[in-house]
């Protein structure tokens, strides 16, 4: 097989899994599971690791002020634990072992329960030796839908996904190899938009929720067959909505578009000659269109930063190409590797305030809360995005505005999970 044709092979528009939560405990299964990830008719199904027999694990929705209760059981051989990326949770519900909760050991279980605080568009992550976990498919989409939503006629999910195979469609197991984590992380060669199965007819109205699902890939990204306007990045609803133009999302971050299909839809990553299609929907036949423009999404309640506390700088450091650091992973954040005993930073309660994230190295890197949103500072000073993962590319420098208001401890670390085990990762206690 020639890579090229390999690497442009054009994913088939797989089914996601049904919508699966029920007002009892909802079983999320981890397991083996194996999967067709590559087109069907030319490769095999592959060995990944998912959740109820599905990669990625199964959409868990519920609305605005409902309660997700599900009860993690572990059917690997190995341990795990399931993080609720975006929402702001209580912290013995945040999935993090050893920060906030034990491994959940092969045949055990363990119960999240929690009352998300936000409507939007989150997903859910396996925790544990994620830069592996992550990459062979441990993770799902959890949507929390508004108690007074948009008009819509589909309101659908789309996962990306980045994927490394070897010639013959076999996943690659090469995980944590020291050029990988030193570099970009671990890209893949077969990246695919998951998307449900659906039947769309020409002007109806959709809302696409795009979650980051790749271990370390920052995907640009178009459409093809779609009018419309993003509405909300990383769960959080934009004030007013922005054009598609320019829209990038580094892993673990989304964007909620609200579209008319005007044809068949596609999102794809803009390349040439041809676009790179990630995944496709067919539309059939016709309605007509809505005349009202693209709605704004109700506001969030996350509070505001008021008078600044304390000012911190957190500096990317190491990696290759970079000067080194006094820390002994590959990658630091001001010179220590590694989550260590202290935290980087201690916050009252309620406290804001103001990280200066530095970039030093030769790479891009997705930094991320846990428990918090927060507010990236545009260049002119005025507030920017309100957001859970920041990308700083190599040789930036952002300032993010954060209220730090749940108590716990939490992790602070970069997304691109082969960069997190290679060290950049530290900690925050909120008292
Ligand atoms: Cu999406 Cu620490 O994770
Ligand atoms: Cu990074």
């Amino acid at each position: 097989m020639k890579r090229r044709e390999f690497l442009l092979a054009t994913a088939s528009a797989a089914v996601l899994p049904l919508r699966a939560f029920a007002a009892g405990p909802f079983e999320l299964r981890a397991q083996k599971v194996t999967a067709n990830i590559l087109p069907a008719d030319t490769y095999p199904a592959s060995y990944l690791q998912g959740f109820n027999g599905t990669v990625p694990g199964p959409e868990i929705r519920v609305r605005l002020g409902d309660t997700v209760n599900v009860r993690l059981v572990n059917e690997l051989d190995e341990g795990t634990a399931v993080h609720w990326h975006g929402v702001r949770l209580e912290n013995a519900m945040d999935g993090v072992p050893i920060l906030t909760q034990e491994i959940v050991d092969p045949a055990a279980s363990f119960d999240y329960q929690f009352t998300p605080k936000d409507a939007g568009t989150f997903w859910y992550h396996s925790h544990y030796l994620s830069h592996e976990q992550v990459a062979r498919g441990q993770m799902g989409p959890l949507v929390i839908d508004e108690v007074d939503g948009p008009d819509v006629d589909h309101d659908i999910v789309a996962m990306l996904t980045d994927w490394r195979f070897d010639p013959d469609g076999v996943l690659m197991e090469d995980y944590g190899s020291m050029h990988d984590v030193a570099h970009a992380g671990r890209l893949g060669n077969f990246a695919k938009a998951f998307l449900p199965d659906v039947a769309l007819r020409i002007g109806e109205r959709v809302r696409l929720r795009l979650i980051n699902a790749s271990v370390d890939r920052i995907f640009p990204l178009g459409f093809a067959g779609l009018e419309g306007r993003i509405v909300a990045i990383d769960g959080m609803p934009l004030a007013a909505s922005r054009s598609f133009d320019g829209l990038v999302l580094a892993p673990a971050q989304r964007a909620d578009i609200i579209a008319d299909v005007t044809g068949r839809v596609q999102v794809f990553m803009p390349s040439q000659p041809d676009n790179y299609v990630l995944g496709e929907i067919i539309a059939e036949g016709e309605v007509a269109r809505r005349t009202v423009e693209v709605p704004t999404l109700p506001p969030h309640s996350v509070p505001s930063p008021t008078k600044v506390n304390q000012e911190l700088v957190l500096t990317m450091q190491g990696g290759a190409m970079s000067r080194g650091h006094a820390g002994d992973n590959i990658w630091a954040f001001n010179d220590v590797s590694d989550l260590q005993s202290a935290p980087f930073a201690s916050f009252e309660r309620g406290e804001t305030a103001k990280i200066t994230l530095v970039n030093e190295t030769s790479f891009a890197h997705g930094i991320h809360l846990h428990g918090h949103h927060f507010y990236e500072v545009n260049p002119d000073g005025s507030m920017g995005d309100l957001r859970d993962t920041t990308l700083v590319q190599a040789g930036e420098q952002r300032d993010i505005l954060c209220v730090f208001d749940n108590p716990g401890r939490w992790m602070l670390h970069c997304h691109m999970l082969s960069h997190s085990v290679g060290g950049m990762k530290t900690w925050v206690y909120v008292a």
